[in-house]
């Protein structure tokens, strides 16, 4: 057996239990592209403090970039009993160019390395996840722009609510995407900094220069960082120590997650035969190994099904780090598989939600045709009805003060009792006779059915980004600018 590169107390080497058990090489290896990274800068830093040569600082350069191509042609063996990507790629670089590569490793340890090469990937996973956010809003935007006029029911409690423009509902789904833009860009600022140089977790007693690694490394600064005054500047303790960079990049993973379930289910209802709103190609669906005639639209309800493990994620590591004392502890190797497991499924997620987007129509006619039942329009009608009074107030002079604060309650009421008695009719407030209107209350008058049907009722939303379609084309249009569709 080989003796390991901390092998020098030892007098035996551990079982294969353990090693077996220890290992992280298994899923680690998917950060060598920043741990060479990080290699690299260190060495760099390391020659120009004096504290290698120039040469040895080559050496080790030419070969880390060697060890890098071999790995990206599949040709780099990963060997569990070297542990994790560290040892893994130290120790083949050692094979490789001998004794310069023993030096590479001064003034730092796996600590710092590790939580930098995370730091790093995370940077990236978060800018990828960035931009599919940025394709699913425009492919939303794309499908809304399909159906600027398409009114829908809108629901609450999954019961019919109000009438709604398509577009407007769409454009919901964007407005959430973009607050999971925003707080992965936050998270971003917050990961962007340099543990380098914080080695096992007091620093060093050599000349390092923490700043020039955390430069080439493109980090915002060092952690600990007085001089930029950063609020959240931290010293080398709490850089091995926490991984809140990796709770809060998590964190909004479950945010974005939950907001792509949430469609996920609504697609899913919307494309049963129940609902018929929505129907997916054939493209984005997918059949049953027993039912000829089934086309399910599982994407999405993967989509809504993935959203659990993203979750779990969080989960994981905040439990894993609630016990922990300061500092590195082996525990923290165990925040690895969450952490890319989230990012797999949460850019699988993103991917497959714009793709459902691009790919789905939504059923105009049936919709249209379902659209008189369930009194949509009873709310516009209780808006009527406030707007009533105040004409009476002016013109029957009544005192303002008799009427403040009843109005609202009292249409509220009156429609309620318009709405018991199409029950009774079995028919719509729009299809009520103006003489059974004012048996209910006389304040009705035949301008009443400039309120009624969906249409008049979407076309009375005047509020600042309500439904009303003036609203709904601004904010559209302004959406449509800000993803630069032209
Ligand atoms: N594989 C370890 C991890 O993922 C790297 C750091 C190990 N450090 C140590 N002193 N054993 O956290």
């Amino acid at each position: 057996k080989e003796a390991k590169l901390w092998g020098g107390r030892f007098e035996e080497g551990v079982t294969d239990a353990v090693e077996r058990f220890t290992e992280s090489i298994s899923y680690d290896w998917q950060l060598y592209k920043y741990d060479i990274m990080g290699s690299k800068a260190h060495a760099t830093m390391l020659a120009a403090q004096g504290l290698i040569t120039t040469g040895d600082r080559d050496i080790i350069v030419e070969g880390l970039d060697q060890i890098k191509r071999l790995i990206q042609e599949g040709k780099f063996e990963w060997r569990k009993d070297r542990e994790d990507v560290h040892m893994n790629i130290e120790a083949a670089l050692i094979e490789r160019v001998g004794e310069p590569a023993k030096k590479l490793h001064t003034a730092r340890s796996r600590n710092d390395q590790i939580v930098t090469d995370l730091r790093l990937w995370c940077r990236d996973s978060i800018d990828k996840i960035l931009i599919r956010i940025k394709q699913l809003q425009v492919a939303l935007v794309m499908l809304a722009s399909k159906y600027v006029d398409l009114i829908v029911p809108g629901y609450t409690h999954l019961q019919r609510a109000q009438p709604v423009l398509l577009p407007h509902l769409l454009l919901s789904y964007v407005e959430q995407l973009e607050r999971d833009a925003g707080r992965l860009v936050n998270c971003r600022e917050r990961v962007n900094f340099c543990p380098l140089g914080a080695c096992a977790l007091a620093g060093t007693g050599l000349p390092i220069d923490r700043f020039k690694t955390a430069k080439d490394l493109k980090f915002t600064a060092p952690m600990k960082n007085r001089q930029l005054q950063v609020h959240f500047s931290t010293y080398s303790i709490d850089a091995v120590s926490d991984r809140d960079f990796v709770l809060e990049f998590l964190a909004a993973n479950s945010i974005a997650a939950v907001h792509l379930s949430r469609i996920g289910e609504e697609w899913v209802l919307w494309a049963s035969e129940e609902f018929g709103f929505l129907t997916p190609s054939d493209s984005v669906s997918t059949g049953s190994s027993i039912m000829p005639q089934k086309k399910n639209p599982d994407p999405m309800e993967l989509v809504r099904g993935k959203s659990a493990r993203v979750v779990g994620d969080l989960m994981t590591v905040l439990v894993l780090c609630k016990g922990l004392p300061q500092a590195y502890n082996r525990d923290l190797q165990e925040d690895k598989e969450p952490l890319f497991d989230s990012v797999k499924a949460i850019l699988g997620m993103l991917e497959v939600c714009t793709e459902f987007a691009q790919n789905i129509s939504f059923n105009s006619k049936r919709i249209q045709s379902s659209l008189p039942a369930g009194y949509l329009d009873a709310t516009t009608l209780a808006d009527y009805l406030v707007k009533k009074w105040d004409t009476i107030i002016v013109a029957y002079n009544v005192s303002l003060s008799a009427l403040q604060g009843v109005p609202f309650r009292t249409s509220h009421e009156i429609v309620g009792r318009s709405v018991a008695l199409c029950t009774t009719k079995n028919c719509q407030l729009g299809e009520l006779k103006l003489d059974d209107l004012k048996a209910v209350h006389p304040v009705f008058e035949s301008d009443v059915y400039e309120y009624l049907g969906v249409e008049n009722a979407v076309n009375k939303f005047i509020s600042y980004g309500s439904t009303g379609s003036e609203q709904v084309k601004e904010q559209l249009e302004d959406w449509r600018i800000q993803l630069g569709i032209s």
